[in-house]
């Protein structure tokens, strides 16, 4: 497993995370505990959570990835500093109106139930999971910077930020000398390049930033198991996949196809062999709901693209002509 450092931070994070929104979704305790187990031993250091994880369940609080990941550690007497537990805080975790956000009151309180839930007393990076346009920044950025002092987060990152709104954040960090957003986890795959391309992506290599998109396989369409005229395959997210299957994207798994034969390779692993070979993508957080689904993407690590192939690919998916 190759390790890189997080943007300009000295930690240091597998080429690969493991997400964890399907546990408590698609996956029971027992079967996400298989997987963590299959990711630890493949050398995946990197472990992405969420405390709302996963609420949207019918009968779920939320809280449940975060138990499962912190039961796991503990049942499996896995050595607290050999793994990396990123959370987030910011969805609805209750009815009061405090229960939410990015306020000083919400993130104490929110990040004392992940440490409990995670049985931990450290989380290594905690990560707005998206904006709160009721909080001022630099609130939220002395509440982060007071829990890197005390001890209880190492690092700190943002997700689903617009890049005025990241670069507003390094801007505030900077005039009051706070802990800095040291990593972008955004929305980011060969079917959705723009949000991320746009603006962000120079914001990240200006400032050093680590980027660990999610959602690198398009929640399985980037698989090849969403076929054209052809029966949805057995998933609870398939019916959210149906966006994904116009005219243009299955053209492209036809070319990822074509490709995928050059290299005696499966289409998930050219999917995130066309990421892992973009210097400025520090690890793409990958969901895989079985130890077979991981053991291929960790294929993808050993595949390499050639320029015309990498090419062929940014010209299929290119969201803006090229002068
Ligand atoms: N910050 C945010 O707002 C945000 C949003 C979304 C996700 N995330 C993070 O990113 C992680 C990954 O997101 P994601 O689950 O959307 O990633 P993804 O890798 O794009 O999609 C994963 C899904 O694709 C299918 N799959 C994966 N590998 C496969 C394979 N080799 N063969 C066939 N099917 C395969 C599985 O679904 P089925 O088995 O059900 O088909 C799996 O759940 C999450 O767990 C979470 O930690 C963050």
């Amino acid at each position: 497993m190759e390790y890189k450092k997080l943007g300009r931070t000295g930690l240091k994070v597998s080429a690969l995370c493991m997400g964890t929104m399907q546990f408590g979704w698609s996956l029971n305790e027992e079967d996400s505990h298989r997987v963590l187990s299959a990711t630890y031993d493949a050398g995946i250091n990197f472990i992405d959570t969420a405390d709302i994880y996963s609420k949207w369940v019918d009968g779920n609080p939320g809280g449940i990835a975060e138990t499962y990941l912190g039961n796991w550690v503990k049942e499996n007497k896995i050595p607290r500093n050999k793994i990396v537990i990123a959370t987030k805080v910011r969805g609805e975790m209750g009815k009061g109106p405090n229960d939410q956000g990015l306020s000083r009151v919400h993130i104490l309180k929110a990040v004392d139930s992940s440490l409990r839930r995670l049985q931990t007393d450290y989380i290594d990076l905690y990560q707005s999971h998206w904006t709160d346009d009721d909080t001022p920044i630099d609130e939220t950025l002395r509440a982060f910077d007071d829990l890197v002092r005390q001890g209880k987060v190492r690092y700190i990152g943002a997700s689903n930020y617009a890049a005025w709104e990241l670069m507003q954040a390094l801007w505030t960090s900077d005039k009051y000398n706070l802990a800095r957003y040291d990593s972008l986890q955004p929305h980011y795959n060969l079917i959705y390049r723009e949000e991320f391309e746009r603006e962000l992506r120079a914001v990240c290599e200006m400032y050093d930033i680590g980027v660990i998109p999610y959602s690198p396989l398009a929640g399985g369409f980037l698989t090849g198991k969403y076929r054209k005229n052809e029966a949805l395959p057995e998933s609870r997210r398939a019916e959210g996949r149906k966006r994904a299957m116009t005219e243009k994207n299955f053209e492209l798994l036809y070319e990822i196809e074509a490709i995928a034969l050059r290299h005696k390779a499966s289409i998930s692993q050219v999917a995130l062999a066309w990421m892992l070979a973009d210097p400025v993508i520090t690890s793409p957080i990958i969901g895989a709901t079985t130890v077979e689904q991981l053991n291929e993407n960790l294929g993808a690590l050993n595949i390499h693209l050639t320029a015309e192939e990498r090419d062929a690919l940014n010209k299929m998916t290119a969201w803006k002509r090229e002068s």
